[in-house]
């Protein structure tokens, strides 16, 4: 098979060595917005284009006649991408413009499951004007401000994180409706966020691990918010969490794939819920319509099952037919990101990797390869993940491997480690005794 991939970040590295790993992959083919030296080993064809440019990502796919085509970011599936590839006869292993929305506009998303009952949601109101805003807020006592739109890991405004007192979040509420034309405010959950992703089908809903995700910057998530520093699992759930979490998230998809379905056709992809475990049980914090990035390391180094065999399932609907499985271990990966990052990072600088044991994968972010070296281009730039029996290995693995990089890079030395997990156990039996 010829199999086309849309993207260029670690999670795309991750994504094209799952689909290159398949003896039905013959060729892999690359549409994406800069190089990735670790993708454009494995394809056949690597094409650097806008990933805003539907036309062209049409013209490239028309050009190379792909079996199916599987996107890795949002901002494609937001535009489209899967429609107008649709139009030219090539199926997608992700879902159509309409069910993007489901990650690309908050409102869209709260308003759907609303209507549908689905159970995890808060209490929230979009707003198109400011009338009322304050009303709102101060009956919430506590509030989320979220921008309706893809705003790259920004638009979201949380009490006490963002800004300190409700007239605060009004006036960000505020400058958000001038600029979308739209906010939701909602009411703020307190517990431990973690990530539950699940290849969907339209019908059939299957889960992947659960993972921790850590956004800010520095140690002790202090800092800015960024894509993510870093992410682990372990081999059955999460610690902080019950079976019954895991349970309550994945029906939740469940009714939401139904709601999508009913309202605009089969949902066809990846689910990847936020959610919160809170004192009474799950919430829905938000979705996105695609793998999470560190999270799609942590899951496709687990991944038993052929990858193109679950696109396919996905594509033709018979998820329930396949035995999709991930081998019982624990991983963390911690991403290298260039000095200054988010905010001003040190960019064109080089990097240099050392050795690595088998246990360690690499997967390349935001560098490129000049002359044999590795430059930094300004985001997240390596990702490492330790895979183990335990925790603690995962994490020292992990933890060595990022050591070992030389260059003007920092990283989060407290992902994955006991000291930082159990803060999290804790804090969650505080709020659930
Ligand atoms: N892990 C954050 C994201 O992928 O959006």
């Amino acid at each position: 098979m010829k199999i086309m991939l849309v993207g260029n970040g670690a999670r795309e590295h991750a994504m094209a060595e799952a689909l290159k790993k398949s003896p039905k992959c013959d060729e892999l083919i690359v549409y994406a917005s800069a190089v990735n030296p670790g993708i454009r080993d494995l394809a056949s064809i690597y094409h650097v284009g806008n990933l805003g440019d539907m036309q062209a990502i049409q013209a490239f796919a028309d050009e190379n006649k792909p079996d199916f085509a599987v996107i890795g970011p949002e901002n494609p599936l937001a535009d489209g991408v899967v429609d107008i590839l649709a139009l030219i006869g090539i199926p997608c292993a992700s879902p159509t413009k309409i069910l993007a929305q489901v990650e690309s506009s908050k409102s869209f998303t709260r308003e759907l499951l609303a209507k549908h009952n689905v159970p995890g949601g808060p209490k929230f109101k979009t707003f198109t004007s400011t009338d009322g805003m304050m009303e709102f807020a101060n009956e919430l006592g506590e509030i989320v401000i979220k921008a309706d739109g893809l705003k790259g890991g920004k638009g979201v405004h949380v009490m006490g994180d963002h800004f300190e007192t409700l007239e605060d979040g009004v006036m960000i509420a505020k400058s958000a409706v001038e600029e979308d034309g739209k906010v939701v405010i909602e009411e703020k959950f307190i517990g431990q966020e973690f990530s539950l992703m699940s290849f969907v089908d339209g019908e059939n809903v299957v889960d992947m691990p659960p993972i921790q995700d850590h956004k800010r910057a520095y140690e002790g998530d202090t800092g800015p918010n960024t894509g993510g520093m870093g992410t682990y699992s372990y081999p059955k759930n999460l610690p902080f969490l019950t079976q019954k979490d895991v349970d309550d998230a994945h029906e939740i998809t469940v009714q939401t794939a139904k709601a999508g379905k009913e309202e605009y056709g089969e949902f066809k992809g990846i689910l990847y819920g936020g959610f919160i475990a809170v004192k009474d049980g799950v919430r829905l914090i938000e979705y996105n319509v695609r793998f999470g990035d560190p999270e799609a390391m942590n899951v496709f180094v687990l991944l038993e099952t052929d990858f193109v065999d679950i696109c396919q399932a996905i594509i033709k609907g018979d998820l329930n037919e396949l035995d999709i499985r991930f081998s019982k271990k624990a991983t963390v990966c911690k991403y290298a990101v260039p000095e200054g990052y988010p905010t001003s990072p040190v960019k064109g600088e080089r990097i240099k990797i050392g050795e690595l044991p088998e246990s360690v994968k690499v997967f390349y972010a935001a560098v490129n390869e000049v002359d044999g070296e590795l430059i930094m281009t300004g985001s997240r730039a390596v990702a490492f993940v330790g895979i183990a029996d335990s925790i603690e290995e995962a994490e020292q693995l992990a933890q060595k491997a990022v050591e070992s990089v030389e260059g003007p890079i920092f990283y989060r030395k407290d992902i994955g480690t006991q000291e930082l997990i159990q803060k999290k156990v804790e804090m969650m039996k505080e709020i659930r005794d």
